[in-house]
């Protein structure tokens, strides 16, 4: 084990539910109580609730390893290692609206990778980050199963088909407008 895991294993290990305001609100851990009958254990509800603290907050922030893990009846570093397993928790706020453009195979040679590019330019954004006003983070993404529509792209919920750089910007526009609750 590499010595930033340990120590970052350290520090999620020596956190305490009590320690600071808790930011599981009661709504989410009725969410999460409501996954325990549904799984044969509670490590098991691990994942989904880790989703259900991101839906809420749009990330994972590190005081909620502790009050999960109490929840669950786990280690702390148990649910870091759940945690940290998936690249798609981030530990800081994500944008409203959380873009994924495809770069798999169907995609890339469509063209996905210059997308994204343009795409980071009118956002003025890089890729892995979010827009300074909070509204869109840009990532890549792998496939989405929308091949037929290459080169696609996943904001929230929404798909994006049939990207081309020449309307990159007019794409940006849109996901600021989605952002707002916009833009259908
Ligand atoms: S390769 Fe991009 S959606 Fe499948």
């Amino acid at each position: 084990m590499v010595p930033a895991l340990v120590a970052r294993l350290l520090q999620v290990s020596s956190m305490s539910a009590t320690t600071a305001q808790p930011v599981l609100t009661p709504a989410m851990r009725a969410e999460i109580e409501a996954y325990f009958p549904r799984y044969p254990t509670r490590q098991a509800v691990t994942l989904p609730a880790l989703h259900i603290i991101n839906e809420h907050l749009r990330h994972v922030p590190q005081q909620a390893i502790p009050e999960l893990a109490e929840m669950l009846g786990l280690s702390p570093a148990q649910v870091y290692d759940t945690l940290s397993f998936y690249g798609f928790f981030k530990s800081e706020p994500c944008g409203k609206v959380r873009a994924w453009v495809c770069r798999s195979i169907s995609c890339s040679l469509r063209g996905g990778e210059e997308v994204l590019e343009a795409l980071s330019q009118k956002l003025g954004v890089a890729p892995g980050h979010t827009t300074a006003d909070g509204k869109v983070t840009l990532e890549f993404g792998e496939c989405l199963g929308l091949c037929d529509f290459a080169p696609a792209m996943l904001a929230n919920e929404r798909v994006y088909k049939n990207l081309d750089v020449e309307t990159a910007g007019e794409v940006a526009n849109q996901l600021k407008l989605q952002a707002d609750g916009k833009g259908g």
